[in-house]
């Protein structure tokens, strides 16, 4: 469904990422683990379009979009649930989810059917997004996220700074939103929680890919030396 090929990415000078060769099916869940620094957040940037490629590097269903801006990409279906939330502090809860209604693509998901994936959100829908939890914040962020109708759902550690428990509530969430044929790629620099909720995984580091497979058989081992460089020899 979407697809790298030996896909680059630069800022300035910089490179962040060397060639990554990446696809995803159609109601697949693919994550996307590594250490800080390791280039996940610019993949997917690159996948969204906030940061450009050459068109060939990034296609979705067999179309190019490498060269594509972030707005079109929303309307032909790949959204982002960004890093830190993103929320805007001065709106409302549901003025919040209604941006992600923007893009007016056709589907499933409504107001009504957010609220239904996370009821903690009905009673807050008038409050302003600062006054909710962590966890509640990224509900909001996922909401907006899921009223564009997305095609393809992109997930930049949706786990980090929440307890267990509403990682566990906000995790519980994702086969509700993959039974709609969602495809998801999921960020994160919890292993566990990113294996166990995926049907395969790429591991970066230093902007390429260290390790990939099925999730069910991953092991620890090969994935410590693939995350954090760690070998036997050096350990
Ligand atoms: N706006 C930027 N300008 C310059 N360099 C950047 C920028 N954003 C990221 N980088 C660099 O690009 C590399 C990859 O960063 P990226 O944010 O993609 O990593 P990450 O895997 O998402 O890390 P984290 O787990 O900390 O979120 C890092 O070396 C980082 O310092
Ligand atoms: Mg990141």
């Amino acid at each position: 469904m979407l697809k790298t090929n030996q896909l680059k990415a630069f800022y300035g000078d910089f490179q962040a990422l060397f060639g990554i060769d990446f696809e995803i099916g159609q109601s697949e869940t693919v994550a996307i683990i590594g250490s800080n620094g390791a280039g996940k957040s610019t993949f997917l940037k690159s996948i969204c379009g906030l940061i450009k490629s050459p068109n060939e590097s990034v296609s979705l269903e067999k179309t190019p979009i490498g060269e594509l801006p972030a707005q079109e990409r929303v309307r032909l279906g790949i959204s982002l649930v960004p890093e830190g939330r993103k929320l805007f502090r001065s709106l409302s809860v549901e003025e919040n989810l209604r941006i992600g209604g923007f893009a007016k693509r056709e589907g499933y998901w409504n107001l009504t059917r957010v609220y239904e994936l996370f009821p903690a959100l009905i009673e807050k829908k008038h409050s302003p997004a600062t006054s909710l939890s962590g966890g509640q914040q990224q509900m909001v962020a996922i909401g907006r996220a899921m009223l564009s109708n997305p095609k393809l759902l992109l997930c930049d550690e949706i786990s980090l700074g929440l307890s267990p428990l509403v990682v566990k509530d906000i995790y519980n969430a994702l086969p509700k939103i993959c039974a709609e044929g969602l495809s998801v790629v999921l960020v994160e620099q919890d292993i566990d929680a990113a294996l166990k909720a995926s049907n395969r995984y790429y591991c970066f580091m230093h902007g390429k890919v260290s390790l990939s497979g099925e999730s069910s058989l991953a092991k620890r081992r090969d994935i410590s030396a693939a995350y954090f460089g760690i070998t036997e020899e050096s350990a």
